[in-house]
């Protein structure tokens, strides 16, 4: 097993990735952020945990929106130090922690969500297993990661003439990938979307949309 990688507490990737968040230039507010927050059950006086909570962004919302506290879970001492500064709420709780590495409490929230961070862990079918278990009974876990079509082989948009688009290989061939996104050798593991569908469903979940 490779240890995990805090990537983003490589201080020029940390100072891009700021600055692509801070305004907004990303997909995370255009296409991810609508998807997964319209797949989210009632927040309203729920326990949640978010996995690789960023800068807080969903744990301030989710208070917000009434829940009754949030923990969030980050391996970046960078993303956590942001996150605090940002946040001043005494039912937000920040963990430094990768997620491979926290201890998932039994039966503990209605709610874990996971924004673009588990394309960063090598065993997603162990961490699955865990949050099943740290759910209470009608618990939802909600998440997004980068679309396999795109790890697969992660060189980014191809063009040729007036076409651009993104080639697709090796995708049967689930291991880690080593890419550039703001900085040489960013380590991310590729699955297709049929295993991340399986594991869950072998893990115990319902699945109810995609
Ligand atoms: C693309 S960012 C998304 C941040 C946040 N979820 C959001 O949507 O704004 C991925 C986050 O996952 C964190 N991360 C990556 N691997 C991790 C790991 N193994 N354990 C905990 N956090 C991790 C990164 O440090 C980063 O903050």
């Amino acid at each position: 097993m490779n240890p995990p990688q805090s990537i983003y507490d490589n201080p020029v990737f940390f100072e891009q990735y700021k600055n692509l968040r801070d305004h907004d230039t990303g997909l995370n507010a255009a296409l991810e952020m609508p998807s997964l927050r319209a797949l989210l059950p009632k927040l309203m006086d729920i326990d949640i945990l978010d996995l690789g909570c960023g800068f807080g962004d969903f744990a301030r919302f989710a208070r917000i929106q009434g829940a009754k506290s949030v923990t969030g879970v980050e391996i970046s001492q960078k993303m956590l130090t942001q996150a605090r500064q940002r946040t001043h709420d005494a039912h937000i709780h920040y963990v430094h922690s990768a997620i491979e590495d926290f201890p998932f409490a039994h039966n503990r929230y209605q709610l874990v969500v996971s924004s673009l961070a588990f394309h960063y862990i090598q065993d997603f079918q162990k961490i699955c297993g865990k949050i099943f278990d740290c759910l209470q009974n009608d618990g939802s876990f909600v998440f997004s990661v980068e679309h396999p079509m795109c790890t697969a082989w992660p060189i980014g948009w191809h063009t040729e003439a007036d076409t651009s688009f993104w080639p697709v290989r090796d995708y049967q061939d689930e291991s880690i990938r080593h890419t550039q996104w703001f900085v040489d050798d960013v380590v991310k593991y590729h699955r297709t979307t049929q295993t991340y569908v399986s594991t869950l469903i072998e893990s115990g979940f319902t699945l109810h949309a995609l």
